[in-house]
């Protein structure tokens, strides 16, 4: 039997934790990657506590050196690398007149260049797994349509300059690697997972962690003929925050 190999980054607590739970509960040999060995180290415990046959990988997305060295660890552990989520993200800064370019490179840096530079050094293992699946967790608040479309929430609430751009970003990153792959059997989608109640947004978010991480599983989990290179997820709709799930306009 072959065993289903995940890496999480960012796996160390909120969606990214429990994405490695509810792949670890479906039988997914789940990797937690976490920048801070304490911090990965308790994940590790809690998702074995929990059944999952789970290991906590050294991982800061932002650091060439650490994607490096868990991308050698994942290969002489494992051979190959089933699932990518590219989950670790931060949100910083303030409104576009009141913009800290530091702050901006700071998001950017692993908000975008980390997926990239994680998504580079795992792709070799990738391509040894019969069907990978690439989710890149990213936001509504990038869909430039939602933000523009007068009907949307989201058009009306107030945002930093950032965040919501790198999600921007990260959604072409997500087109240009679907497309590049698009003669593999690797799906790249990127997933909407709603505002969640994490340390992210100090815990404001109107949706649990339980249902933002399903959107990453949907993904993580598509079939073969499933599709490449789109935003799917939570849909928020004026009338109610809601429980519909689908593809979001870019
Ligand atoms: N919460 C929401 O409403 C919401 C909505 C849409 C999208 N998202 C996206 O969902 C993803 C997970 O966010 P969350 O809400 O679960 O936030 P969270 O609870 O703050 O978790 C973020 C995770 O990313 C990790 N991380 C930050 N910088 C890192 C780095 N340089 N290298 C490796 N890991 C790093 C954090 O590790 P430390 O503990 O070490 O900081 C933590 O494990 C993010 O991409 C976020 O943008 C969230």
């Amino acid at each position: 039997m072959t065993t289903t190999i995940a890496l999480i980054t960012g796996a160390n607590k909120g969606i990214g934790l429990e994405t490695a739970r509810q792949l670890g509960a479906r039988g997914v040999t789940v990797l937690a990657g976490a920048r801070e060995e304490e911090r990965g180290l308790a994940a590790e415990r809690e998702l074995r506590a929990g059944g999952a046959d789970a290991a906590f990988v050294r991982l800061d997305v932002t650091d060439p050196e650490s994607v490096r060295e868990a991308a050698d660890w994942i290969e002489k552990e494992y051979g190959h690398l089933d699932i990518l989520v590219n989950n670790a993200g931060i949100a910083r800064g303030g409104p576009p007149s009141q913009t800290d370019l530091d702050a901006v490179r700071e998001v950017y840096e692993v908000n975008v260049f980390g997926v990239i530079r994680v998504t580079n050094a795992m792709l070799p293992l990738l391509h040894r797994a019969p069907a990978a699946r690439i989710v890149n967790v990213s936001s509504e608040v990038g869909s430039i349509s939602s933000m523009t479309d007068p009907a949307s929430p989201l058009a009306h609430m107030p945002a930093g300059l950032a965040y919501p751009s790198s999600k921007t970003a990260l959604n072409m990153v997500t087109v240009l690697y679907a497309r590049d792959l698009r003669d593999t059997p690797i799906r790249v989608n990127a997933a909407n997972p709603g505002y969640t109640a994490t340390d992210l947004n100090g815990n404001r978010g109107f949706r649990s962690v339980a249902e933002a991480a399903q959107v990453s599983v949907h993904l993580a989990t598509l079939p073969a003929d499933g599709p490449s290179g789109i935003l799917w997820g939570h849909l928020w709709t004026a009338d109610a925050p809601g429980d519909a799930y689908g593809i979001l306009p870019w």
